[in-house]
């Protein structure tokens, strides 16, 4: 078992794993518990029997929970499911969550843990690129309901986050470029190198990026995990992108959408005169040779300037952004003109 270990601090400080083969770091991480939980999708059925084993080897009784693949899964009726479930099983306040998948699974564990007798250890297994470098790390726990997504949650640190790099072999590769998108925010907003090193090899030096993406997150939530201040710079470029997620009906990747927001919130930046034209075009040059999306329907505009409007960044009716003055230099922009954001908008409108 080698791995790298990055440490989350806060009330409840843990630890990030990042390499291959991270079974046997799992059950040391939840003493005491005498049955797990194991909240899986169907593609990672395999890695979640192995899960299982790694528990009951360890002496601990697994309980294997297969929800429903990606958002469908992410829901309060499925959460419902699950504590029926962990009640059936009779499970204590000592018993653990575990989750394994993307994303969504990571969430919905989360939350699953968070409410059951008002919280139990969860241990995130991460299988997607988003969900070692950005979903999985920092305690943030939902569901989506019908009026919006992940409108329901908590805030619930896990013990502990396994990024065994080996289940990425199965990931589809658009899930993977799509999960790049955040590894290059983490680079605009706090750690250059990570560009130098897409620029260099692309996605090459794997795991040396999601290491550096996941320290960016450590360091961020580990000064503000409710998001009072700091943790807003990682919605760089998520303004855009939430509302082009709306926009798509969710029916586009997460990465995806925020690739646009970064090229948008880049030109913003360089249209309110505070970040240098090369470094705003250095975010298309970037997310392009990845194979991510920078462009976006011009028609959309209305829609996408009235969703920003009730995005979670905006207090009241004042539109704020996360915006760059330099590199790894993060600012808050609070109500842009219209000027300006038809301005970035055309840079991104196709
Ligand atoms: N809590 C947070 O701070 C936070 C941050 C960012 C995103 N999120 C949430 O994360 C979710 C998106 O995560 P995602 O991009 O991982 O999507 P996802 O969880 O929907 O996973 C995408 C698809 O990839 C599959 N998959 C995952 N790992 C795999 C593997 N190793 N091999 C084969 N298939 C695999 C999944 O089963 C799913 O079909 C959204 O719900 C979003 O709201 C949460």
């Amino acid at each position: 078992m080698t791995h790298t270990t990055i440490p989350v601090g806060g009330e409840r400080p843990y630890d990030v794993l990042v390499g291959r083969d991270l079974l046997a770091a799992l059950p040391p991480l939840l003493p005491g518990a005498a049955q797990v939980a194991v909240l899986y999708a169907g593609p990672l059925k395999d890695y979640a029997t192995r899960v299982a084993d790694a528990l009951a080897g360890a002496g601990t009784a697994p309980l294997p929970l297969e929800l429903p693949d990606a958002e469908a899964g992410k829901n309060v009726e499925v959460a419902a499911r699950c504590w029926d479930a962990l009640g059936a099983a009779n499970f204590t306040r000592t018993d653990a969550v575990v989750g394994v998948g993307g994303g969504a699974v990571t969430d919905v564990a989360g939350f699953v843990a968070a409410c059951w007798l008002r919280g139990v250890r969860v241990v995130q297994v991460p299988t997607s690129l988003l969900g070692m470098v950005d979903a999985a790390v920092g305690g943030k726990t939902g569901v989506n309901i019908a009026a919006g997504k992940n409108l329901v949650g908590a805030f619930h640190p896990p013990a502990g986050v396994l990024c065994d790099l080996s289940t990425l072999d199965t990931l589809p590769p658009v899930d993977l470029v799509a999960g790049l998108a955040e590894v290059v925010k983490c680079g605009f907003i706090a750690d250059p190198a990570i560009l130098d090193l897409i620029e260099r090899d692309g996605a090459a030096a794997l795991q040396e990026l999601i290491e550096r993406s996941v320290r960016v997150k450590a360091r961020v939530v580990s000064e503000d995990l409710r998001e009072s201040g700091l943790r807003e710079i990682l919605n760089y470029g998520h303004t855009l992108g939430h509302a082009i997620e709306k926009h798509e009906g969710y029916a586009w990747r997460h990465g995806h959408a925020i690739s646009v927001g970064l090229v948008f919130a880049a030109a913003l930046g360089r249209h309110s005169g505070r970040l240098a034209p090369h470094i705003a075009d250095r975010h298309r040059n970037v997310l392009t040779a990845l194979g991510l999306p920078v462009r976006y329907p011009a028609e959309a505009w209305p829609d996408l300037r009235a969703a920003m409007r009730v995005d979670k960044k905006a207090r009241g009716a004042t539109l704020r952004f996360v915006v760059l003055d330099d590199l790894a230099r993060p600012a808050i922009l609070e109500s842009p003109s219209d000027e300006l954001l038809e301005a970035a908008y055309a840079e991104v409108a196709s």
